[in-house]
């Protein structure tokens, strides 16, 4: 029987039932929804709206159930619709009369509003973490190859020689910039919507206070109705995550460029790549692809998110219900599987020097140095282009012509020259 029989002369017809029904994905909150409604009927009991005896009953009903839960004894039924409502249910079986006062001063949308920003707020500190470790794992790359020289690319054309340590910590600040980002969706996320009710709040003396402290928010959220329709803070951590995602999906751009024969500046580990199932040379860079591919559906996420958000009136819609699938689909970023990979691939420092070396890499350096003996730095410019076109022709590079070459197109060329095109010297 539903809990709205009362009003109700039918029952729900089992296809609004199955199409109503979040049990499937929102199970995933249950320790949420149990410490939400701890700290409510704590509450309860400490401002006398229940008796102190009732509320302890409930608390250690709640604490059994999510014990019994996490062993995998508990099951949850379509029947009873979402967590909230499975959790409630299960109270009232197993505590009787207390059960049933659990519920007094709340409504599910308070409820629900809670139990996903407790989600959100304790999924950031992880996903930072995760970050965290791949900022060390480019570290380590990065020390170890302070040396190993590489060509550095614009529009994927070989612009100028740099290093493969400078490559890594080009993504390792990309990846602290998502960290702040990270840390101040968490900051603005820190109020707690408990006691904002349907929408308007209740007439009980309750304790707005007490829970917010209780479930370690800063404060509790100033309007009710914005209190239970706000999903802002998971926008902004979809918005975060959409970022950090981009960020991800171009490093395993690079990564699988990387491991083609066409460059070979990288190899990935055996562990960290698959095979395939008909031709037997291939090596595969998959986890990279995976993240790639990962990183559209976490835009996805985002745009779903906001699509569901953009016309809603206020206060809670049942639209809303839709942010937990987007939500539990975007917070597994593929971190720690990518961090791995990025650890165990070895660099090809020889093929790396080798494509460094060709492409006229040190071009603007040859106009450097004209411009050291005092040529404006546009003709030294023009001076280098048609030095570039004569090698071109030659098949020569910049630092297989001869003295009486360069001479010949500028008096201002040296023996000093050779040196200041060394790959080296332009690092
Ligand atoms: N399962 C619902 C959700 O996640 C709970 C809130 C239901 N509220 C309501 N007024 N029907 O949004």
């Amino acid at each position: 029987m539903k809990l709205w029989a009362g009003r109700f002369q039918k029952e729900t017809d089992t296809l609004v039932n199955d199409f109503n029904s979040s049990i499937g994905f929102d199970a995933r909150l249950y320790r949420q929804d149990i410490a939400g409604s701890i700290a409510h009927a704590e509450m309860l009991g400490k401002t006398g709206i229940i008796e102190a005896h009732e509320a302890e009953t409930i608390v250690t009903g709640l604490k059994a159930i999510l014990a019994d839960i996490e062993a995998g004894g508990v099951e949850f039924s379509l029947e009873n619709e979402d967590i909230h409502m499975n959790i409630e249910a299960e109270l009232t079986r197993r505590v009787g009369e207390a059960g049933k006062r659990l519920h007094t001063a709340r409504s599910r949308n308070d409820q629900v509003a809670v139990d996903t920003r407790l989600y959100v707020k304790q999924e950031i500190p992880a996903i930072i973490a995760q970050v965290l470790d791949l900022e060390k794992v480019l570290m380590k790359k990065a020390r170890a190859n302070l040396d190993t020289v590489m060509p550095g690319y614009t529009h994927l054309q070989r612009a100028q020689p740099t290093t493969f340590a400078h490559y890594m910590m080009a993504y390792a600040n990309m990846f602290k910039r998502d960290i702040t980002r990270l840390e101040d969706c968490l900051d603005r996320l820190d109020e707690c919507p408990l006691g904002a009710g349907a929408l308007a709040t209740s007439t009980y003396p309750v304790d707005r206070f007490q829970t917010a402290a209780a479930l370690g928010f800063a404060k509790p959220t100033d309007n009710s109705m914005d209190s239970v329709s706000d999903r802002d803070y998971a926008i902004e951590l979809l918005s975060a995550l959409s970022i950090l995602m981009m960020h991800l999906s171009r490093f395993s751009e690079e990564i699988i460029l990387w491991c083609s024969w066409e460059f070979k500046y990288v190899e990935l580990d055996d562990a960290y790549s698959t095979g395939s199932s008909i031709m037997p040379q291939k090596k595969n860079p998959d986890v990279a692809e995976l993240v790639r591919g990962k990183t559209g559906r976490v835009y996805g996420n985002l745009v779903t998110l906001l699509t569901v958000m953009k016309a809603l009136p206020l206060a809670y819609n049942k639209d809303i219900q839709q942010d937990q699938e987007a939500i539990f689909d975007a917070v597994d970023v593929c971190l720690p599987v990518f961090a791995a990979m990025l650890d165990t691939l070895t660099v090809q420092a020889k093929n790396m020097r080798k494509a460094a070396a060709g492409g006229f890499i040190n071009a603007t350096d040859c106009a450097d140095y004209l411009v050291k003996k005092g040529l404006p730095f546009r003709e030294a410019y023009m001076i280098v282009g048609r030095l570039v076109n004569l090698c071109i022709k030659t098949g020569d590079t910049l630092d297989t012509l001869t003295l009486r070459d360069f001479r010949a197109i500028s008096g201002l060329f040296d023996a000093d020259v050779y040196q200041a095109l060394a790959l080296k010297t332009c690092v």
